[in-house]
């Protein structure tokens, strides 16, 4: 974040964040939508805390705000002719959604004491698998764990990731990939694109396994169990290293 807010400083750009995934994480210190002038959060049913759909746009600046209250609520200029001087949208939270926000709010501490509890067993428990990068928290940053995702190298585990998500699957047990990167995706194929070799990679190798702050430890037995099953029985003969390596820097 310092190193992106740097660029669009020198560049004299505004910075928008996705906050989506690190709602209570910290870089440097900082929450994550402190960085921006504008933060966006989902509050889409698989998030941390959820309205069933719908986010929230924060900002410090009251210009800002007012502006997106007025885009988000129709621009109406005037609410009784309902008179528009430019194209609003109906994009607000309704009022049940937003109740359902603040009570999940007061629950988010709980919610990332449980996703922190779930992503240490499984560091734990990963660690030392042939081939598997259990998912590590950079020194930089305190993670929300939103997600548990590991990194399965095929040459190393005998397996790759979308098998070993076929070879779970059988015993009931859901992974799920990470979203293809953007440079990838066929609805962008006309837009200016580089190779982004890591995230190319990330997207290759990743392998987000069950995290619900609802998961309860014999639960998260079954699919290290599972998982340790899976890897021994395709690299039975592997010599047995650790995994070296971070997710990425700040
Ligand atoms: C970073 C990020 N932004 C936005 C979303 C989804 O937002 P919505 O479904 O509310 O449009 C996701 C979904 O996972 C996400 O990861």
């Amino acid at each position: 974040m310092p190193a992106i807010k740097e660029i669009a400083e020198q560049h004299g750009l505004a910075m928008v964040e996705d906050a989506t995934e690190s709602l209570g994480a910290l870089c440097r210190g900082q929450p994550l939508g402190r960085w921006s002038r504008l933060t966006c959060f989902s509050f889409n049913a698989n998030k941390l805390m959820t309205t069933g759909g719908g986010g929230m746009l924060v900002t410090d600046d009251p210009l800002l705000a007012r502006r997106a209250r007025y885009l988000t609520t129709q621009a109406k200029d005037d609410p009784l002719e309902f008179v528009h001087q430019e194209i609003g949208y109906n994009y607000r939270l309704t009022s049940v959604q937003a109740a359902l926000g603040t009570a999940q709010l007061e629950r988010l501490p709980a919610f990332l004491a449980a996703k922190r509890r779930i992503a240490t067993r499984y560091a734990e428990a990963l660690e030392g698998l042939p081939g598997i990068q259990p998912m590590k928290e950079a020194p930089w940053a305190t993670a929300s764990y939103w997600m548990y995702t590991i990194l399965v190298d095929a040459e190393r585990c005998g397996t790759d990731s979308r098998s070993l998500l076929k070879a779970l699957a059988a015993s009931n047990i859901e992974t799920r990939p990470l979203w293809q990167p953007l440079h990838l995706s066929p609805a962008h194929r006309d837009s200016f694109a580089r190779s982004c070799p890591v995230a190319t990679r990330v997207n290759r190798l990743a392998l987000s396994v069950p995290c619900s702050t609802s998961l309860t430890e014999e639960e998260q037995s079954r699919v290290i169990r599972a998982l340790q099953r899976e890897l021994v029985a395709d690299r039975r003969n592997a010599e047995m290293q650790p995994a070296t390596g971070d997710f990425g820097t700040a």
